[in-house]
């Protein structure tokens, strides 16, 4: 989809498809409260070509509602699509971003091949976040989980364009090309969780992350088994014992412009992704149903992979590097085994490697993330975060709607937080403690890979809170978050990219 930027007056624009944002404004509470929907345009042409249809009572503007008009009276586009946003007080940044995917998801399947939106105008939103999210919902829509399918690719929409009224307007400009920076990186991250598990081994996900970080002026060093026995990471090495497939040990970095590290006194951000190509669960088999999905167990990686292509091109002044721990967990006469003891990478000399009894080989995903952990401290890293498909727990606890946070730092959270209201994404803080930790001691080892039946999310998190040590650390359980499981109006169903925004936007908040 090629998309373009243009400013120009709504109703003069010559197009197949011009979309316009209504919102409902009635702000009257009760059962006789009618909606009143309004266009988001200063353009009065517009208006009145969508003037019957708005005083009808048969559009009310919902979050994602749409109403196609043909021929519009007075307007130089061929048609005219309004699409819903609720209530006007609600018109957020993610609200546009929605609805624009909602208008390329309408057009694609109908064959119209030309898309302008016009930019809505509302004091509430101010242009730059706005023409960012307005292309970065386009190009999240236009994309589909179609690499495998031979019978599509005619169906897409081929040119998008983005159009703010009045003068240029270099916020506008600005967002839109950080938009395109953001939706791009989100979709590479989906196209790699896409990725079934014959077709994306961990070798392979190391060569995509090279290649990436080559094009994104990122360095990049992708190690296997043997630094992986070279650096004791014990627990990490201990998940890809059983599969034919090599692990893969990915470290990208970021270094700010001008940066020098004897005199660099900034942060240095670990972005740590749990990689696991596919989850079989090993000797603690799973069963067959949905077994598929479980190629997107390495979605955390991905977030993180496509996180750093973000931020390669946006080039924040602040030194960021990401560790992803990529594995195959297989069960062969070589796999572990509940029972067996792992010994964790070592921090240092005085901080050796902690022993983990192995009670379920399906809590692989803590494993790798030890070591990885481990390894982005001793990089030097300052302050952690991971991401990972990690429990079935977390997305009983959040359903799909937020992902799970767990942090042992309150500053490095809210910090997330902000990153949310830009990014739109959501993510819902659960507890760490103590009482939690006692779940995991192990009778004969330092601590136990699995926690028993109740607070899995938490147990989890507490097992890596024990790697992060005092590092400030925020830990993404995305289990539920990773693969959308149905049909949105906005977003094809698959993989989601869930996170890239999220944490490109805490990186950038430690600039
Ligand atoms: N990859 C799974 C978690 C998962 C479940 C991701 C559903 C996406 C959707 C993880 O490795 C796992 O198997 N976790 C176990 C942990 C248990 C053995 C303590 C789980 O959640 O059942
Ligand atoms: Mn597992
Ligand atoms: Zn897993």
């Amino acid at each position: 989809m090629k998309t373009q930027l243009i400013f120009a007056t709504p109703a003069q624009i010559e197009t197949e498809l011009l979309v316009v944002i209504a919102a409902d404004a009635q702000t009257a509470k009760g059962p006789d409260a009618r909606p009143e929907p309004i266009l988001l345009t200063g353009d009065a042409a517009v208006k009145s070509a969508a003037n019957a249809v708005l005083t009808s009572g048969e559009f009310k503007a919902d979050a994602n509602e749409t109403l196609l008009l043909h021929a519009p009276a007075g307007i130089s586009a061929k048609r005219l699509l309004l699409v819903g946003v609720g209530k006007a007080t609600k018109a957020t940044a993610h609200a546009i971003r929605s609805a624009v995917g909602t208008s390329v998801r309408f057009a694609k399947p109908r064959g119209i091949r030309a898309v302008t939106f016009a930019l809505p105008e509302t004091p509430s939103l101010p242009p730059g976040p706005n023409s960012r999210a307005a292309i970065e919902g386009a190009l999240l829509a236009d994309y589909d989980p179609d690499t495998y399918r031979s019978d599509r690719k005619d169906q897409g929409v081929h040119s998008f364009t983005l159009a703010a009224s009045g003068a240029e307007n270099a916020s506008v400009k600005a967002g839109y090309a950080e938009g395109i920076i953001v939706a791009e990186s989100q979709n590479f991250a989906r196209e790699l969780v896409n990725e079934p598990g014959n077709k994306l081994t961990p070798t392979i996900l190391g060569q995509r992350a090279a290649a990436m970080a080559a094009a994104n002026g990122l360095k990049s060093e992708v190690y296997s088994t043997e630094k992986l026995h070279e650096l004791k990471m014990g627990a990490f090495w201990s998940v890809s014992q059983g599969s034919e497939e090599p692990p893969a040990l990915i470290v990208l970095t970021y270094e700010p412009e001008g940066y020098d590290p004897k005199t660099y006194t900034g942060p240095v951000l670990g972005l740590v992704g749990k990689g696991i190509t596919f989850d079989t669960g090993g000797i603690s088999i799973k069963p067959a149903d949905k077994m598929e999905l479980m190629k997107y167990d390495m979605a955390g990686s991905a977030a993180m992979l496509g996180a750093m292509a973000a931020i390669g091109r946006i080039k924040p002044k602040v030194k960021v590097i990401s560790v992803v721990c990529s594995a195959e967990n297989m069960p062969d006469g070589k796999a572990q085994k509940p029972g067996d003891v792992q010994t964790a990478m070592p921090f240092s000399a005085d901080e050796p490697g902690k022993t983990i009894e192995i009670i379920n080989t399906d809590a692989e995903g803590r494993l790798v993330l030890a070591d990885g952990l481990t390894y982005a401290r001793q990089l030097g890293c300052t302050h952690l975060i991971d991401a990972a498909t990690l429990t079935g727990a977390c997305v009983v606890a959040l359903g799909p709607v937020n992902a799970g946070g767990f942090s042992n730092n309150d500053e490095t959270f809210e910090k997330l937080n902000k990153a949310l209201d830009i990014s739109g994404e959501k993510v819902w803080r659960l507890p760490l403690g103590d009482e939690y930790y006692d779940q995991i001691r192990s009778d004969i080892a330092d601590i136990k890979n699995t926690g028993g039946r109740w607070g899995g999310a938490v147990t989890a998190a507490e097992f890596l809170h024990v790697f992060a040590g005092e590092t400030p650390w925020i830990h993404l359980d995305i289990a539920g978050m990773a693969w959308y499981e149905d049909t949105k109006p906005f977003i094809a169903k698959g993989p989601s990219g869930f996170g890239v925004r999220s944490i490109l936007e805490w990186v950038r908040s430690y600039e």
